[in-house]
C-alpha cells in the first residue's frame, strides 16, 4: 500500500539501531519504491553534526548493515539525498527551534517521532515537542523497547507519553510482531480451517516456544546487566508470541480487535509466585565455552567491571493459561544468549494417537507437531507419520511435511522494521502494543522477579554452547516431555 509524503523523525540518530536496524530499513523501502519523492528522515540527537556528516556516517552503516547484494549505488545516493540532521538537545533548548523551523516548511506531512534513545528521555522528549507545538493530528511516536523495567517505570513512561500524545498516536514498538512468520501465524490460524478446529486442549498436548541467540551481551552489558533475559526478551517478545499462538479470533484485524484478544491471554496468565519458582522456572546464565567451533567467554568476563554479577542470560519457564481453550495445556518456552544456534520457533505437539493399531516397535505413537520458524529460516513444517517405503514391513517415521517461505515465494524476506516503520506512516496499530499490554505483562513479570528475589539463589551456569542448564531439560522431562530438535 502506498504511503503519503513525511517527515520521520529519528531522535538518537547517531545510535546503535538507528545504523543497524533503522536506516537500513528504511532505505530497502527506499529500493522498492515505497518512499514518496519528497519525503525526509531528519536524524535528530545531541552530537554536533552537519547533514553531510550525517549522510556519510549513514552510507557507512548501510554499506555494513545492509546485504551487499541489495545495494546499488544509485540508489544509495538517492536515499542519502532524503536524509537530514539537527543536532537537538533532548533535555534542554538547543536545537528545537531548528527542528519546528524545518517540520513548519511543511505542516501537512505524515510526521512520526521515532525515539531510539534511552527510555529515560521519552518524557522530556515529548514535553520538549509539545512545548515547541510540534505535535498536531498528522504527528506520531514511535517508542522502543524496553518500556521501563518494572510495571511502575512503565507506567511513568506512559503517563508522560501519555500527557502529549493521544493513544492512538502511540506506537510501542516489539520487533518480533514485524516478523514475517509471526504475521503467518495469524493467517496461519484464521486464513485456514483445519488448524484452529484442533486448536485446544482437546487436541493440543502442549505448546512450545524458543528463542536462541548466539550472541553474547555484544556492547549493551550496561543495560543488559540491569535487565536480565526475562526483562529483555521474556516481558515482550516471548509474551507477544505466546499471545498470538493462544488468543481467540479477533472480530477483526483492526488494532484493538487484535489487541484486546492478545490482552485476555496476558490477563490470563498464571502468576508465578515463590511457591512455584522452584519447579517451573530456570535462571541460567552462560560460562565460557564454544559457540559455531569459536571459543567465547562467560558472561561475568564479557561484563568486564561486575564480576559478580547474578543476572540471568538464559530462562525456560512452564506457562499456564488459564482459559477453557488451554487449561492443562503447558507453554514452554526458553530464551539465551550464547546457546549453540541462532533459532526461533514455536512448536505445536498434538497429543499422540490414543491407540495404536501397529507393533510397537514402529512407534506407532509419535505425535504430530506443527512447527513454525521464525529464524533464521522463516518456514513452517507438520511432521507427520509416514510409513517407511518398502517391503519389510510397517515400519513408521515422522516425516515432514515442510513449507520454507523463501523457497515457495522466491522473494526476499523484509526485515521487521520495513514494515513496522511504513505502518507506523499508514497509521496501522494493528502490530503495535497498547499501553494496557505492556502493563499487565510487566504485572506478571513483576510477581515473577520478585519471587526470584525471595529466594536469591545465583542463576545455574551453563557452557556458552550449550541450550542452557540441565535443569531446562529437567523442567520439560519431569512432565514426560522433550524440547523438540529438528529432524533431520
Ligand atoms: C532485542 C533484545 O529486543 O531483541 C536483544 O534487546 C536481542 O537482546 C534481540 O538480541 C533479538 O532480536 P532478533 O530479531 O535478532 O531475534
Amino acid at each position: 500500500i502506498p504511503v503519503s509524503s513525511f517527515d520521520y523523525v529519528v531522535f538518537g540518530a547517531t545510535g546503535d539501531l538507528t545504523q543497524r536496524k533503522l536506516l537500513p530499513a528504511l532505505y530497502q523501502r527506499f529500493r522498492d519504491g515505497q518512499i514518496p519523492e519528497s519525503s525526509r528522515i531528519i536524524g535528530a540527537s545531541r552530537t554536533e553534526l552537519g547533514t553531510e556528516d550525517f549522510r556519510a556516517r549513514a552510507r557507512d552503516a548501510l554499506l555494513s548493515f545492509v546485504p551487499a547484494g541489495d545495494i546499488d549505488e544509485a540508489k544509495l545516493r538517492g536515499f542519502l539525498d532524503h536524509l537530514f540532521y539537527v543536532a537537538v538537545d533532548a533535555l534542554g533548548e538547543d536545537g528545537w527551534g531548528e527542528l519546528k523551523r524545518m517540520l513548519d516548511e511543511r505542516p501537512d506531512r505524515i510526521r512520526p517521532f521515532y525515539l531510539a534513545t534511552s527510555p529515560d528521555l521519552y518524557g522530556a522528549i515529548c514535553r520538549s515537542l509539545d512545548r515547541h507545538g510540534l505535535i498536531g493530528e498528522n504527528t506520531r511516536v514511535v517508542l522502543e523497547k524496553p518500556i521501563g523495567k518494572d510495571l511502575k517505570s512503565a507506567r511513568a513512561i506512559n503517563d508522560a507519553v501519555g500527557a502529549v500524545f493521544p493513544e492512538s498516536q502511540i506506537f510501542r514498538i516489539d520487533h518480533y510482531l514485524g516478523k514475517e512468520t509471526v504475521q503467518n501465524l495469524l493467517a496461519l490460524r484464521f486464513a485456514n480451517t483445519i488448524f484452529e478446529r484442533l486448536w485446544n486442549a482437546d487436541v493440543i498436548d502442549h505448546v512450545q516456544i524458543t528463542v536462541g541467540e548466539t550472541v553474547g551481551v555484544e556492547g549493551r552489558a550496561g543495560y543488559y546487566d540491569t535487565s536480565g533475559a526475562l526483562r529483555d526478551m521474556v516481558q515482550n517478545h516471548i509474551l507477544q508470541l505466546l499471545c498470538l499462538t493462544a488468543m481467540e479470533s479477533p472480530i477483526s484485524l483492526d488494532a484493538d480487535s487484535v489487541r484486546d484478544e492478545k490482552l485476555k491471554v496476558l490477563r490470563a496468565l498464571k502468576p508465578i509466585t515463590a511457591a512455584d519458582v522452584q519447579t517451573v522456572t530456570v535462571r541460567g546464565q552462560y560460562a565460557a565455552g564454544a559457540v559455531g567451533g569459536q571459543p567465547v567467554t562467560g558472561y561475568q568476563t564479557d561484563l568486564g567491571d561486575h564480576p559478580s554479577s547474578r543476572t540471568e542470560t538464559f530462562v525456560a519457564l512452564k506457562l499456564e493459561v488459564r482459559t477453557w481453550r488451554w487449561a492443562g495445556v503447558p507453554f514452554y518456552v526458553r530464551t539465551g544468549k550464547r546457546l549453540p544456534k541462532k533459532h526461533s520457533e514455536i512448536v505445536v505437539q498434538f497429543r499422540a494417537s490414543p491407540f495404536s493399531i501397529f507393533p510397537s516397535e514402529s512407534f506407532g505413537r509419535e505425535p504430530n507437531r506443527l512447527v513454525i520458524r521464525l529464524q533464521p529460516e522463516e518456514g513452517m513444517k507438520l511432521e507427520v507419520m509416514t510409513k517407511d517405503p518398502g517391503p519389510g514391513g510397517m515400519r513408521l517415521r515422522p516425516t515432514n511435511l515442510d513449507i520454507s517461505f523463501e523457497e515457495a515465494f522466491k522473494q526476499r524476506y523484509p526485515d521487521a522494521y520495513e514494515r513496522l516503520l511504513m505502518d507506523v506512516v499508514r497509521g496501522n496499530a494493528t502490530l503495535f502494543m497498547r499501553r494496557d499490554e505492556v502493563e499487565v505483562a510487566w504485572a506478571w513479570a513483576d510477581t515473577l522477579l520478585k519471587a526470584w528475589a525471595e529466594r536469591p539463589e545465583p542463576p545455574r551456569p551453563y557452557a556458552a554452547g550449550s541450550w542452557g542448564p540441565t535443569a531446562a531439560i529437567a523442567l520439560i522431562e519431569r512432565d514426560g516431555r522433550t524440547w523438540h530438535e529438528e529432524l533431520a
